[in-house]
């Protein structure tokens, strides 16, 4: 459609072409006439010339025998020409002698008919304009007389009123020609530069990798400023915020206030926050062991809004209202939760195959082999889509902030972008992401790109994440991606792929109600019958195999055996809680988790000491952190992992600031908390040693190294990533919203 701005823009143009081709016309019609009167005198020259040269002989002849009535005759017969009036012969004292009927009174024989002398051919009578020749009669060299020819100009009037329609016709139709091409052209190139100055303030690229330039050419000086302005702004903004803001619930609040309107946040995630399981004589609420609930629980409780995920529980479905939605937490509510129902078939399909069996494995470099099968890929399909149909009930207004969660919705983003155009959809990929060989593996590879791309902004924990999302974008879509500014433009959608470090929350959760440390490491060696100075290392997990369990129990025997004198004064306590035990993988783990803990413990317990105590059972939150403040070492030894929030609750629950940290350098944490003693867990010497120098590290150096971790969860906890996205989700409204502006304003 037209634009009214690009209307008004060719207005500008069209109105002054209209002037100036009236002008034109005003002066090119005379200009037009006078030429063509001098074709048409021209051609009346010769035509009289040809009548007198034909009359000549014939009629000195007769003016010799002087025989009236053979000339007139004769001149009568030359006037059977249409356009020739009249014919007329003087002598050469100026004495009209002969002429024919029509001849008009008043030429006469003119009185300057003088022979060489030059007069206008043509004479206003009238009856209208005539064209007058005067050409001698010679006879044997010497001038006998003269013959007048006369021509009826009057068509030549007829012809100059056509003429003049004629050119104002063409000089109308030619301005119409040129105002059509114009504000075609002009609405071509205004839609061009408002795409260029869009793509400019969206922050897409200047030139295009295998195609045009994004932005036009002649903006491209304009963009580089504007870019660097928008650049350092939002620079100035991130080192303003960092350098002065403590990032608390409150702020978070306050944030969502001010940056989107006070928008309720619709929170999209397979696992729910809260699970009611029905017991033999009541309902209890527990809260899943998952990173992901540890880290957006706190931030929907800050926001408030919607979180929709699985209803998985027992006693879920008696749980809700008739909208299928809780108020949670159950003891003192503020966000909605709304449960979505599956069936077995879609759970096996979407969640344990798909998801569990097929993208975990592809994402996870933990030498188990991802399994597709056609069938999960449309149950995952049809629980996305199922999803996107919830997102869009529960959104009130059409362009909701909707937080994605992990590798369960890969195709959600654009299935609510289909229905929810302007939603802004932050993804959050809670998971590694593997090069682009690996990730190739997967038979839908480019589906599941094509579905995160429907994003706004894609979060990973880490900028190695984000690099391989780039190139396995760059491998297998046709995009644009801009590396310096981390986004991809796909079919005018734009994401920004970014690293947000996922985090926990600060101040740390029972701060002000759990034990004090002493306490808590008193009980819990009470609970297993330990010496009050008996050391405790602690591992924290669900019993998944890229938690490097297997490997972590290694470390433990080789240290044992290498320092024997920690035999009976250790004991390593494995939490594992249960997850995903209906798949096959699983269940081999979990046994041989047991079997090696058993053989291990078989190998060296004495009396009533058991080097291993493996609690493969769900504990609630608080408890975890009892044995966290209880513990003097904790291993995190993930093969691979996106963050892993045990390492992080480990620092924050330790108040005390003991505790040592072993950790595994595969995990994201491992970039942030440098004061950990960083492993290689599949090296188990190495990690063995690391326990050892963690169970004898001194008090001085345990301090140290906590108070640094600490400062650093403190300042970089879960308000902050949410808040660090929310505020990149609000600048890019900010940027889309001035774009429409723009494209309205100008
Ligand atoms: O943090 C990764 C993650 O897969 C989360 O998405 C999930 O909530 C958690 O681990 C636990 O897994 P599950 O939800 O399958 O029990």
């Amino acid at each position: 459609m037209l634009s009214i701005r690009s209307l008004r823009l060719s207005l500008r143009f069209v109105i002054p072409l209209v002037i100036a081709l009236t002008v034109l016309a005003y002066a090119l019609v005379p200009l037009v006439d006078n030429l063509m009167l001098r074709w048409f005198v021209r051609d009346m020259d010769i035509r009289a010339q040809f009548v007198a040269n034909t009359l000549h002989d014939p009629l000195v002849e007769l003016l010799q025998q002087e025989n009236r009535s053979k000339i007139n005759a004769l001149l009568v017969r030359a006037t059977r020409d249409e356009r020739l009036l009249a014919v007329g012969v003087c002598t050469t004292e100026g004495k009209l002698r002969y002429r024919t009927r029509a001849y008009p009174e008043s030429i006469g024989c003119l009185p300057d008919t003088a022979p060489g002398k030059k007069i206008s051919p043509l004479h206003r009578l009238p009856q209208g304009a005539v064209h007058v020749s005067i050409n001698p009669i010679e006879q044997e060299g010497a001038q006998i007389g003269s013959l007048i020819v006369i021509h009826d100009m009057s068509f030549v009037e007829r012809r100059s009123t056509d003429t003049r329609k004629y050119v104002i016709m063409f000089i109308t139709l030619l301005g119409v020609i040129i105002s059509v091409i114009t504000v075609f052209v002009a609405q071509l190139s205004w839609r061009g530069w408002m795409d260029g100055v869009r793509a400019m303030i969206r922050g897409e690229g200047i030139v295009k990798p295998f195609a045009q330039p994004a932005v036009a050419s002649e903006l491209q000086p304009l963009a580089g400023d504007l870019r660097q302005l928008l650049r350092s702004y939002d620079a100035e903004r991130r080192l303003a915020d960092d350098v002065t803001v403590t990032w608390s619930p409150d702020f978070l609040r306050k944030l969502l206030h001010d940056q989107l309107a006070g928008e309720r946040i619709i929170v999209v995630s397979n696992r729910e926050p809260y699970i009611h399981i029905k017991m033999p004589d009541r309902i209890e609420v527990h809260r899943p062991a998952s990173g992901l609930v540890t880290a957006v629980e706190p931030v929907m409780r800050a926001c408030s809004g919607t979180w929709i995920a699985h209803g998985g529980g027992t006693a879920d479905r008696e749980t809700v209202d008739r909208n299928d939605r809780a108020h949670v937490p159950p003891e003192n509510p503020e966000y909605v939760l709304r449960r979505i129902w599956l069936t077995d078939e879609e759970e096996t399909g979407y969640y344990y195959g798909f998801a569990n069996e097929g993208l975990w494995p592809l994402c996870h470099i933990a030498h188990v082999r991802p399994i597709f099968r056609s069938s999960d890929w449309g149950q995952y399909i049809a629980v996305n889509q199922r999803f996107a149909d919830a997102v869009a009930a529960e959104a009130a207004s059409d362009d909701p902030v909707v937080l994605v969660h992990d590798y369960h919705f890969a195709l959600l983003p654009q299935m609510i972008r289909k229905v929810l155009p302007k939603a802004t959809i932050i993804t959050f990929w809670h998971i590694p992401w593997p090069n682009p060989e690996s990730f190739g593996i997967c038979p839908w590879r480019e589906e599941l790109l094509k579905g995160m791309l429907g994003s706004t902004i894609l979060g990973f924990h880490t900028p190695f994440h984000c690099k391989n999302f780039l190139e396995t974008v760059d491998r297998y879509l046709e995009t644009r991606i801009e590396h310096e500014s981390s986004t991809i433009s796909r079919h005018g959608q734009l994401t920004l792929v970014e690293s947000y470090p996922i985090s926990i929350q600060w101040p740390p959760p029972w701060q002000e109600t759990q034990p004090p440390v002493s306490e808590c490491r008193e009980a819990i060696r009470r609970s297993l019958g330990l010496a009050a100075d008996h050391l405790i290392g602690l591992g924290v997990d669900r019993q998944d195999y890229t938690k490097g369990i297997l490997e972590r129990f290694r470390a433990v025997e080789n240290m044992l055996e290498n320092h024997p004198e920690m035999r009976g004064r250790f004991t390593f306590i494995q939490i594992a809680a249960p997850t995903r035990s209906a798949l096959e993988d699983y269940q081999l783990f979990e046994s041989q988790v047991r079997n090696l803990a058993d053989r291990i413990n078989e190998r060296f317990s004495t009396g009533s000491w058991q080097p291993i105590c493996l609690k493969a059972e769900h504990h609630e939150p608080e408890e975890v952190n009892r044995y966290y403040r209880a513990a003097d070492v904790c291993m995190v030894t993930s093969l691979h992992d996106g963050m892993n929030l045990v390492a992080k609750e480990f620092v924050a629950a330790r108040d005390d600031e003991q505790g040592v940290l072993i950790l595994s350098q595969f995990t994201g944490a491992a970039h942030e908390l440098h004061e950990s003693l960083v492993v290689n867990p599949y090296h188990i010497e190495q990690t063995a040693e690391a326990l050892y120098n963690a169970l004898a590290m001194p008090d001085f150096e345990q301090r140290a190294r906590m108070r640094s971790m600490r400062t650093l969860v403190r300042d970089f906890n879960v308000y902050r990533w949410a808040g660090r996205m929310l505020l990149d989700a609000a600048r890019i409204r900010q940027r889309e919203r001035l774009a429409a502006r723009i494209g309205r304003d100008l």
